[in-house]
């Protein structure tokens, strides 16, 4: 039989992943106080019985000023950490890899749920930080601007957050660099005109979320594995791009990171840019080639196009999103479209037919 790669384990640090197929973050906006419930433990356990080698739980906002919505995830106290325990341990059970990831909204936090509008809050709305005093649109607040000493207290809370997750029994921790919020926004030029050391050229921009993967670097253990994802470009001339990732790539490398999640966009408003099956591929391919484990992500659905992905070494895990949203057995789909036997969860051994 010929080998397929999309089935084949990978073991990153003291982590094996039984297949190269990850259950991408998908902020579900139902917690309470920051805190999960059974919405979150049945979305996350059904793609974990379905078959995913890793399920990522949603950005979870490192302070409540950082939520992007009042119904994010958040792992800034103790009781939000417990309640993430027990979904920890049935991803496990499950046979899936157990990951969370931890973010800073910045300059686009304090907005309604995506099914309500999903703009800026009107009432209830929270003060917004950012790197400047650039707002995202015409709509959103203008950010403070944050001081160097508010941005040691950001460090502070990544750190905290991440000890959280470890505590909780998450196997696997991304830093959210991606998508326009804190860490992206001082990436970009195009948010990002500080003048301090943190604004200006790419080692300045740089220079916070750096800051911020080394402390929580330091906090998760060695022998766990670290990811960071990225938006490898703006798709706006003048703003983030691929070439800037890739020393961006270099530097998490040196830093300790494992893998670099290769997304794009939403740092900028109302950006047009083409998409397309695996249309964030080729930023996963060019970065891989920095001798850096990388996932693709976006309108991944096919599982023959996984396998490419995976077989021609374009990344090392793909991260499918709305595709797991319409099928959470989708990894059984797949293996049986690519003609290979996994295991079933004994439970459903008389529905899973081979
Ligand atoms: C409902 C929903 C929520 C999302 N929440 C997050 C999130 O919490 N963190 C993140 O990095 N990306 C988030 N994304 C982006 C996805 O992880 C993924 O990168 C994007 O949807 C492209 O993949 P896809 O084409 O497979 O959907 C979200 C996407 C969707 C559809």
């Amino acid at each position: 039989m010929r080998e397929i790669h999309l089935f084949q384990p990978l073991t990153i640090k003291d982590v094996t992943f039984k297949n190269r197929i990850g259950v991408s973050p998908m902020c579900q906006y139902s917690a309470v106080d920051g805190e999960v419930n059974s919405w979150h433990l049945v979305h996350l356990g059904s793609r974990a019985i379905g078959g995913a080698g890793l399920v990522v739980v949603e950005a979870t906002a490192v302070a409540p000023e950082g939520r992007i919505s009042l119904q994010d995830c958040g792992l800034w106290n103790d009781l939000q950490e417990q309640k993430l325990r027990p979904i920890v341990e049935f991803l496990k059970s499950a046979g899936t890899v157990a990951a969370i990831q931890i973010g800073h909204a910045g300059r686009k936090a304090s907005t309604a749920l995506p099914w309500e509008g999903g703009g800026p809050l009107e009432s209830g709305a929270w003060p917004i930080v950012g790197p400047s005093p650039i707002a995202f649109s015409s709509k959103h607040q203008v950010p403070h601007e944050l001081t160097e000493q508010e941005l040691e207290s950001v460090v502070a809370d990544f750190a905290a957050a991440a000890q959280r997750a470890r505590n909780a029994g998450f196997q696997v921790l991304e830093v959210h660099a991606a998508h326009g919020y804190l860490l992206h926004s001082f990436l970009s030029p195009l948010s990002n005109q500080r003048e301090d050391e943190y604004g200006g050229d790419l080692r300045n921009r740089m220079r916070f979320p750096l800051r911020v993967v080394e402390a929580v670097r330091e906090v998760w253990p060695e022998n766990l594995p670290l990811f960071v994802r990225i938006s490898a470009s703006d798709w706006v001339e003048g703003g983030w791009d691929l070439e800037q990732s890739v020393v961006l790539a270099r530097e998490l490398k040196a830093l300790g990171v494992d893998l670099v999640d290769c997304s794009s966009g939403g740092g900028v408003c109302d950006v047009d840019y083409e998409t397309g099956p695996g249309y964030q591929v080729a930023f996963s391919e060019r970065i891989r080639k920095e001798d850096v484990l990388t996932a693709a992500v976006g309108e991944i659905t096919d599982p023959h196009q996984a396998e490419t992905v995976i077989r021609t070494g374009q990344a090392d895990l793909v991260l499918l999103a709305r595709e797991m949203l319409r099928d959470p057995y989708w990894p059984y789909h797949a293996a049986r479209e690519l003609g290979v036997k996994i295991d079933t969860p004994p439970q459903y051994q008389r529905g899973w037919r081979w």
